[in-house]
């Protein structure tokens, strides 16, 4: 799994770990990444491989897909965790940050899921009564737009059409997607919006674990495509 060393990513990894996968753990920045296979192991007691892997960069994902099929032979979930995104208005978006964002939050998705689709499908054919999942952490901005987050919003419905596509081609053969839209977690990610929403007031990541576990306990006959999380009130339907 991607983005897997902090936040929404780190929580699923520890909630699979302790239902007995094997993890396959990434993340750019090694030190915090070699730290979180630590605890993760400690907690689990299973297999931890951490590897190093910038989604910026085509052979980092293969490589990264390469490195599970080696240890592994096998895969039950691939969860798409690791994204970016950067708040301004439409108009003064530049194009570099542009790329940035649709680079790690969409190309990388995309790259990942083709190279692990053969081993998707594979694990899905001898296990025909689990099947295989893909998990990406998409977002409520790729479902509503919020104003100041286009780009973002933008990337996270591709990767919602990312998930329909693979149902579409091969949730026939026990693989699946599905597409987290959460609003605003509490992370890092969400730090800089802390001044005006408390973080009480935000969704947990264990909210997020929860419907990703359950995800992950679902027979092939049922397709879940997205899962929108929301936070109340008057915040219904907004990030
Ligand atoms: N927090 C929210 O409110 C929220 C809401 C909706 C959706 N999401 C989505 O949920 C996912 C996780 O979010 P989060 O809040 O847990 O974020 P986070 O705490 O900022 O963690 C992001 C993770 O992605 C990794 N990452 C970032 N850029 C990367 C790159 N170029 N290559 C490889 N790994 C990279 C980070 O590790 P390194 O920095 O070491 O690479 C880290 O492990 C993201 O896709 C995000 O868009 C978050």
């Amino acid at each position: 799994m991607t983005g897997a060393s902090r936040g929404i990513g780190r929580g699923i990894a520890r909630r699979l770990g302790k239902a007995g996968y094997d993890l396959t753990i990434s993340a750019r920045e090694g030190t915090r990444l070699q730290q979180a296979a630590e605890e993760l192991s400690d907690i689990t007691g299973g297999s931890v491989h951490p590897v190093a892997a910038d989604m910026t960069a085509e052979k980092d994902v293969s490589r990264l897909v390469r490195a599970h099929d080696e240890r592994h032979g096998r895969l039950d979930v691939l969860v798409l965790g690791a994204g970016v995104g950067f708040s301004a208005p439409l108009a003064q978006t530049s194009k570099r940050r542009y790329d940035l964002q649709f680079d790690v939050n969409v190309r990388a998705a995309f790259v990942l899921v083709q190279e692990a689709l053969p081993l998707l499908r594979k694990t899905a054919a001898g296990r025909p009564e689990h099947g295989a999942k893909v998990i990406a952490l998409a977002s409520i901005t790729g479902l509503f737009a919020e104003p100041d987050l286009a780009v973002y919003g933008a990337t996270k419905a591709a990767l919602i059409s990312l998930c329909q596509s693979v149902n579409a081609e091969a949730s026939d053969d026990g693989v699946s997607a599905t597409a987290i839209c959460p609003g605003y977690v509490d992370t890092d990610m969400t730090a800089w919006v802390r001044d005006r929403i408390e973080p009480r007031r935000m969704i947990r990541v264990d909210d997020i674990v929860e419907m990703a576990l359950a995800v992950t306990k679902l027979s092939p006959c049922a397709v879940v495509p997205d899962i929108t999380v929301t936070r109340p009130g008057r915040q219904l339907g907004r990030a």
